[in-house]
C-alpha cells in the first residue's frame, strides 16, 4: 500500500523546486496525467471492496486536489517570476542615443521653387495653374503662333493620338499656355485649380511642368517652368526690367548682379527679348554676377495686343509684360550641378549630395537665408 503522505510530501517537495514552467509540466504529467502515480492511485479504487473503498477514495481524492492546487500556484508563481526577468532585462534605456534614422530630402527643382514662389509673393504675384495636357490653341495659336509656323516644330512638341473628335492634344512646351487661362474666362467647366479667366489688374506666377523631346547637358525631356505675368494700365518695360532684376538679385543671393536685355523673338510678346546675366565661366563651373560672360536666365517681354484681343482684353487699355523662367536650370546656377539630366535621374547619391534638408530651412518665410 503506498504511502500518501509519503507521496504528498515528495510531490509537494518537488513541486516547490520546479525551476520552470517545463520542469512543472513534467512534475503534473508524472503525477496526475493517463500514467502518473496518483491516476494509478486512482484506478486501484476499482479494484477495492466497497468498504476500503469509502476509506481510500477521500484520501485519494483530496491528494489529488491538493497536488492540482500546489502545481497550479506554482505555475501562477513560475509566470510571475518570468515576467520579472523580463521586465529587469528588457528595460528600455531612454538616455541612450537614438539610431540614426535615414531622412527624406527636398528634390533641388522643389527647393528653387519654393524660393522663387517666396520672393514673388512679396512683390504681389499669386499662383496660377494650368493642365500638362495642353490644347493646340492654349499652346500655340492662341499664343499667336500663326498655323503651319515652323515655330510650332521648334518646341519638338510631344503630340498624344487623334482623340475622337479629331483632335490631337499635346503635352505642353512651355506654361506660356495659363497666361490665356488666367486671362480668358471660359464656360468650359474646368477643374477648380485651373486659371480661368481673372479681371485685370493681373499678377500671377505660373510654375508647372514642361515638356520637349530634347535631351543633352543643358536640356531632359520633362523640365521646369516658371511663367509671369502682370496686367494692368500703363505698364512698360521698365516695369518688367525692375521685376526681373529684383528677383535675380533676391535669387542669387548678391545685391548687384549686372543684367541686360538682348533682342529677341517671341510670337506672344512684343518687343521680345532674353535677359542675361553677367557670369564667369572661368573655372569651369559658372559664377553668377561676375566675370567677363553673359549667361541667359530668362526670357520675357510686352504682352503682345494679339493676345490680349484673344482673350477679349483692350489692348488700348490693358498692357502687361511675361517672362519664363527655366526653374530646374535656375537650380544648376545657383547650386552648381554640372548636367541638368542628373536631375530626373533619381540617383540616390545624387540626390542625397544634392538635395536640402527638410528640417534645415534657414528661413522659414522666404527660403532663403
Ligand atoms: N515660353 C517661352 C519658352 O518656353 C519662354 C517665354 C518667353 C515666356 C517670353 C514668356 C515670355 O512669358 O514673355 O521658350
Amino acid at each position: 500500500m503506498t504511502d500518501l503522505s509519503q507521496l504528498e510530501a515528495d510531490l509537494a517537495a518537488q513541486i516547490e523546486a520546479a525551476a520552470d514552467a517545463q520542469a512543472l509540466e513534467g512534475l503534473r504529467v508524472a503525477a496526475l496525467g493517463k500514467s502518473g502515480s496518483i491516476s494509478a492511485l486512482l484506478k486501484s479504487l476499482g479494484a477495492m471492496s466497497p468498504d476500503e473503498r469509502r476509506e481510500q477514495g477521500p484520501r485519494i481524492n483530496g491528494l489529488r486536489d491538493r497536488v492540482a492546487a500546489l502545481i497550479a500556484e506554482k505555475k501562477t508563481a513560475l509566470e510571475a517570476a518570468e515576467l520579472d526577468a523580463r521586465l529587469a532585462a528588457e528595460r528600455v534605456d531612454l538616455t541612450l542615443p537614438a539610431p540614426p534614422r535615414r531622412k527624406g530630402g527636398v528634390h533641388p527643382t522643389m527647393q528653387v521653387l519654393d524660393e522663387m514662389i517666396a520672393i514673388f509673393a512679396e512683390m504681389g504675384f499669386a499662383l496660377a495653374e494650368g493642365p500638362d495636357i495642353e490644347d493646340d490653341f492654349h499652346n500655340f495659336t492662341a499664343l499667336n503662333f500663326p498655323p503651319k509656323h515652323p515655330a510650332r516644330e521648334m518646341h519638338d512638341t510631344f503630340w498624344l493620338p487623334e482623340n475622337e473628335r479629331g483632335e490631337r492634344k499635346l503635352l505642353r512646351t512651355h506654361t506660356s499656355p495659363v497666361q490665356v487661362r488666367v486671362m480668358q474666362r471660359t464656360n468650359d467647366k474646368l477643374p477648380g485649380w485651373i486659371a480661368n479667366g481673372q479681371e485685370p489688374p493681373i499678377r500671377v506666377i505660373v510654375p508647372g511642368r514642361t515638356y520637349r523631346s530634347d535631351s543633352d547637358a543643358t536640356h531632359t525631356p520633362m523640365f521646369h517652368q516658371m511663367e509671369g505675368l502682370v496686367i494692368d494700365r500703363n505698364i512698360h518695360m521698365g516695369h518688367l526690367k525692375w521685376t526681373v532684376d529684383t528677383f535675380i538679385a533676391r535669387f542669387f543671393e548678391t545685391p548687384a548682379v549686372e543684367t541686360r536685355f538682348r533682342p529677341h523673338h517671341f510670337p506672344f510678346t512684343e518687343p521680345s527679348a532674353e535677359l542675361d546675366v553677367r557670369c564667369d565661366r572661368s573655372g569651369g563651373e559658372v559664377k553668377i554676377g561676375q566675370g567677363e560672360d553673359w549667361m541667359e536666365v530668362v526670357g520675357c517681354g510686352m504682352v503682345h495686343p494679339n493676345i490680349l484681343r484673344t482673350c477679349g482684353l483692350d489692348p488700348d487699355v490693358w498692357q502687361g509684360f511675361a517672362f519664363g523662367f527655366g526653374i530646374d536650370r535656375l537650380g544648376t546656377l545657383k547650386y552648381g550641378m554640372p548636367d541638368l539630366r542628373d536631375m530626373f535621374a533619381s540617383d540616390r547619391r545624387w540626390l542625397e549630395h544634392y538635395g536640402f534638408s527638410p528640417f534645415a530651412m534657414p528661413n522659414a518665410a522666404t527660403g532663403l537665408s
